[in-house]
């Protein structure tokens, strides 16, 4: 597999495709691949002539440096996955001093009230970090498509605020959330659970899938206590938050409103890894939602 350390790569890359007048779609990620990434990656080579995956584990979106830490890193085990895809693929890897050069900080950026709820309430910075990186990796490959999964659902809408505050010229696609069968949400995180605990990750989809149905009849702010009232039962998992948004503005409801679009959002301990998830309350469930 060809894999591209710098950014020359990238631009020599970029020429050979252009001569051909090729359409490349870019997979960003942070490695540590599962079937998720996979997917997208699979829905990126079907729509795109060539695929282009990052890996890089970036730096300024963390605001815990033992969370950066412990991060998993496994660019031979992601190559190998990567390589039973049969399609046009590649791979950028660069190093942090590659993106970043020596000063590794972060853009400031106004993401008109997205950023301060949810996962940015809890992660200063967070946001301002994976702008930073996307903006950088979008400007340096210039793809036509770009895929991010549903899974952070905060994340697709304030990269779609991002390019349009930006103006860069990109189809952002948002592809579905993969489960385990017990219904938790694919992450590179989940491997960092012990088994005792990875048994009991499921609690997240479930309370979520009870939360959907209780909305149906509940105001947000019942269901919010519902949600509340089940993980402080749960001996295992500690709630960092529930909340319940707009999709697309992702401020949170007071008083819900008909034809607007709503999801919860969840993020727990769940004994040392912190796991995140979200769930369309008020949408048709695709089967993944089952
Ligand atoms: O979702 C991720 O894996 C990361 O936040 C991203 C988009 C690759 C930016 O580092």
């Amino acid at each position: 597999m060809n894999v591209l350390r710098t950014k020359e790569d990238v631009l020599r890359f970029r020429s050979d495709l252009l001569k051909n007048g090729d359409e490349l779609g870019l997979v960003p990620t942070m490695g540590a691949l599962h079937q998720g990434h996979l997917e997208l990656v699979q829905r990126a080579c079907a729509e795109n002539d060539t695929v282009l995956v990052s890996v890089f584990v970036n730096p300024t979106q963390f605001n815990n440096p033992d969370d950066l830490q412990k991060y998993p890193r496994s660019l031979e085990e992601d190559l190998k996955k990567l390589q039973t895809l049969s399609c046009d693929l590649h791979v950028f890897a660069p190093g942090v001093s590659e993106m970043y050069g020596s000063d590794i900080s972060a853009r400031k950026y106004d993401f008109k009230g997205m950023a301060e709820v949810m996962e940015g309430a809890f992660r200063p910075g967070h946001f301002d970090g994976v702008g930073t990186i996307v903006e950088a990796l979008l400007a340096l490959i210039l793809p036509k498509r770009a895929y991010f999964g549903e899974k952070d659902y905060q994340q697709l809408q304030i990269i779609r605020q991002l390019t349009r505050q930006q103006k860069i010229p990109v189809e952002i696609i948002a592809c579905p959330i993969v489960r385990e069968p017990d219904g938790l949400a694919m992450s590179s995180r989940n491997r960092l659970l012990p088994k005792r605990l990875r048994n009991e990750a499921g609690f997240i989809f479930q309370t979520l899938k009870a939360a959907e149905t209780l909305f149906g009849t509940k105001s947000a702010s019942r269901v919010k206590d519902y949600v509340r009232d089940a993980f402080q039962e749960h001996p295992d998992f500690n709630l960092e938050y529930i909340e319940i948004a707009d999709s697309e503005t992702l401020q949170p409801v007071n008083r819900k409103q008909k034809n607007k679009k709503y999801r919860a959002f969840i993020a727990a301990y769940l004994g040392e890894v912190r796991l995140s998830d979200t769930l369309a309350l008020n949408e048709p469930s695709l089967p993944h939602d089952n």
